[in-house]
């Protein structure tokens, strides 16, 4: 009989409840987004979405249970976001997942937000352990090599934003609307990408690390000096800094790609994948050049749809699933943690992005 588990995720702007089979089948996925609530302060406001998100995630809760046709006493359990995130969010949905459980007698399962998303190609996909993860969203930027559910290995990662960051930064000072990833990729599609040379930071660094500050930086700069030279920007300058500012993030997420799955194939996997998962990865010329790229390298490329890719509660359940087969409950009682590095090898990083704590 397939284990029935309720997913809650709460971590960021999203309140999310799905119901999952551990022979792969979604029965619901409810995500309650809040952009309207956050839209005017440019950013994810924490106070904001927590209250957002205790008012929201019973809702969010029936309505999983509702589309999955299912009663709370049809489950198995409950898995629920514990960490990273912005703190208040997840103790909503850790409160919320601890009184659910205390009321029905169902047992509880702490998963880490980047863990649900690094196990997703296992849920769409089938992958076999080990395989390589590219995590890169508005929040997230990072390799892993996944060799289990609660066994990670961090190969690098941003040493400051996410590419979405920068996307929607880009966006921002061009006046392109936000979310900035798909009006800024509809704005390339127009553009030069050789007018403006734009830098391709940490290239010339050995390893996996990244940085996209910089490359924002350069792209305000550009912006600034067209406005003083000619007192406004052409709807052509704008194509071209979309165009240019696009065409480094693709570079350098190629070639880090390159050496991370180099690095992967010196532990010899029985069947190479190379997934990538991220609001970023629906960016159609950065999915094309890693898609190329895996081809060259003899790895499989999985990219789960995009509603997978970004955040919900599907994948919640599905880690709880497979920390459930493993034998790994995790922690007792169940804490909200703010930071919880996947790799427990990996040193503590530096800095928190708009959208929550990169860990
Ligand atoms: O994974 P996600 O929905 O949320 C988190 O950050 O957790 O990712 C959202 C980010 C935003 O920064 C958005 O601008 C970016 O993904 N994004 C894109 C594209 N679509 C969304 N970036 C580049 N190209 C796109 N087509
Ligand atoms: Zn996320």
């Amino acid at each position: 009989m397939p284990r029935i588990f309720l997913g809650i995720e709460s971590s960021c702007d999203d309140t999310a409840a799905a119901v999952v089979t551990s022979d792969r089948r979604i029965l619901s996925s409810v995500v309650l987004d809040q952009a309207t609530l956050h839209e005017r302060y440019g950013g994810v406001v924490p106070e904001i979405a927590a209250r957002a998100h205790a008012e929201k995630l019973d809702i969010a809760v029936e309505k999983a249970l509702e589309d999955a046709n299912l009663e709370l006493s049809d489950l198995d359990a409950i898995a629920v976001t514990a960490g990273p995130g912005l703190i208040g969010g997840v103790i909503s949905g850790v409160m919320m997942a601890r009184g659910l459980s205390a009321g029905s007698g169902l047992p509880l399962i702490a998963v880490n937000h980047l863990a649900g998303h690094a196990l997703t190609p296992r849920l769409t996909d089938s992958l076999s352990f080990p395989y390589l993860m590219l995590l890169v969203s508005g929040g997230h930027c990072q390799f892993l090599i996944v060799h289990g559910p609660d066994e990670f290995h961090r190969l690098g990662g941003t040493i400051d934003d996410a590419p979405g960051e920068a996307f929607d930064k880009t966006a921002r000072l061009l006046g392109l609307p936000q979310p900035g990833g798909p009006s800024v990729e509809s704005s390339a599609k127009l553009g030069d990408p050789k007018r403006f040379a734009l830098p391709r930071p940490l290239l010339d660094r050995s390893g996996c690390d990244m940085s996209f500050s910089g490359l924002k930086t350069a792209v305000l700069r550009t912006r600034d000096a067209l406005v003083s030279e000619k007192s406004g920007l052409t709807q052509q300058d704008r194509t071209d800094l979309c165009a240019g500012f696009q065409s480094a993030v693709v570079d350098v997420l190629a070639e880090k790609s390159r050496r991370a799955i180099k690095a992967y194939l010196e532990s010899a996997p029985s069947e190479p994948a190379f997934a990538v998962a991220g609001g970023v990865a629906a960016n159609t010329a950065i999915r094309t050049g890693l898609e190329t790229l895996s081809k060259e390298s003899g790895v499989a490329f999985a990219a789960p749809p995009l509603a997978l890719c970004t955040d919900n509660a599907a994948m919640i359940a599905w880690a709880g699933i497979e920390l459930d087969q493993a034998g790994l409950r995790g922690m007792d009682p169940i804490v909200a943690r703010p930071r919880w590095p996947l790799d427990k090898q990996q040193a503590p990083l530096l800095g928190s992005g708009k959208k929550g704590a990169k860990a």
